[in-house]
């Protein structure tokens, strides 16, 4: 077993995506440092086995949540179940999130409006309910996971690229409103990152997933966690990722968006075509046994299914 710091024991970090990719790392950096999880995803086996994982190896409190946050009444469940169980959340993490590829007018609207329930509105909600609370308690800390994406159009992932603009302008407007209180609130900004990500989002063709160099999902999250420790307000992870988001910014919406396009275009190369990261690969397994496709052509797990 791990040994765990003392700090923050009897402290509690809520975790939503907390089963993989930057959230599963993210969630080994809390109970390394001591704190109880609850982690929220929809998965329950996964979910379970993730619980088991970081309970033999950190000890500390995890409980596992089972939620859709595609669902619009989750964030009030997740926060009603919070209050059940008589706890106070020390600290949000806003990081499940998906997104889907494909030109606008070819995409489901039933998935784009899914995604739009994720990213923003059950994000907007969670953090309603959970900085009411550390307001009236005076503390309390909330990482928010945007992306590069946010700071620039996104032709092919047009949708998911506009959730994540919404998450850094709300972030930064929330670190405004709270600049007076002891309550700080941080936007994690990671570049193209290898996880399930791509897979979820049907993005696993193309040249920025195949040919491209991805992030490493726990250097992703250390970033994050350190940054969110330090009370800082926004952290773009990586010198490649900082660098993109500098040239978007010089180039303007029209010229990036034609970079981008080239990055979400189908790659007719051999490349990268399974996540090469171990929680990402599990998931992968995880996704190809739950659809029974032997060929691992995955299609959007639909909720009655998890
Ligand atoms: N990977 C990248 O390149 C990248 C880059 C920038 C930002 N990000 C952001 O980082 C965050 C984490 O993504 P990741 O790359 O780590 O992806 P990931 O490996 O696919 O992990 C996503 C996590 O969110 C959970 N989740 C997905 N849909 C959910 C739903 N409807 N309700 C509840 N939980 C849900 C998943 O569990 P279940 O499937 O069991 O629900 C999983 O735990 C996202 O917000 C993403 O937009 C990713």
């Amino acid at each position: 077993m791990t040994q765990v710091n003392t700090e923050h024991r009897n402290q509690y970090a809520l975790i939503t995506g907390g089963t993989s990719g930057i959230g599963y790392e993210l969630a080994r950096l809390f109970a390394k440092d001591g704190y109880n999880l609850i982690l929220v995803a929809r998965n329950k086996n996964r979910l379970a086995e993730v619980t088991a994982r970081l309970k033999q190896e950190f000890s500390v409190e995890i409980t596992p949540l089972a939620k859709d946050l595609f669902n619009p009444y989750a964030a009030e469940e997740i926060y009603d179940k919070t209050k059940e169980m008589g706890i106070n959340i020390d600290v949000l993490v806003n990081d499940a999130g998906q997104g889907e590829w494909g030109p606008f007018v070819e995409t489901d609207i039933e998935r784009d409006l899914e995604i739009i329930q994720l990213n923003i509105s059950s994000l907007v909600s969670l953090t309603k309910y959970f900085l009411q609370d550390m307001v009236s308690r005076g503390e309390g800390k909330i990482l928010m996971l945007g992306s590069e994406a946010g700071t620039t159009p996104m032709p092919l992932l047009a949708v998911y690229a506009a959730t994540k603009a919404f998450v850094l302008s709300f972030s930064a407007a929330l670190v405004n409103e709270l600049k007076d209180k002891d309550i700080t609130i941080t936007a994690l900004l990671p570049g193209s990152t290898d996880t399930d990500f791509f897979h979820k989002g049907h993005a696993e063709d193309t040249v920025g997933y195949r040919e491209k160099e991805l992030m490493d999902p726990a250097e992703v999250a250390k970033d994050g966690y350190e940054a969110l420790q330090k009370g800082e307000s926004k952290i773009i992870s990586g010198s490649k990722t900082k660098m993109h988001v500098f040239m978007a910014d010089l180039l303007g919406a029209k010229r990036s968006a034609d970079n981008n396009r080239k990055l979400m275009e189908l790659s007719d190369k051999e490349g990268r075509t399974e996540p090469s990261h171990e929680p990402s690969k599990e998931e992968r397994e995880g996704i190809v046994q739950e659809t029974g496709s032997a060929d691992g052509d995955y299609r959007p797990a639909k909720r009655t299914s998890l």
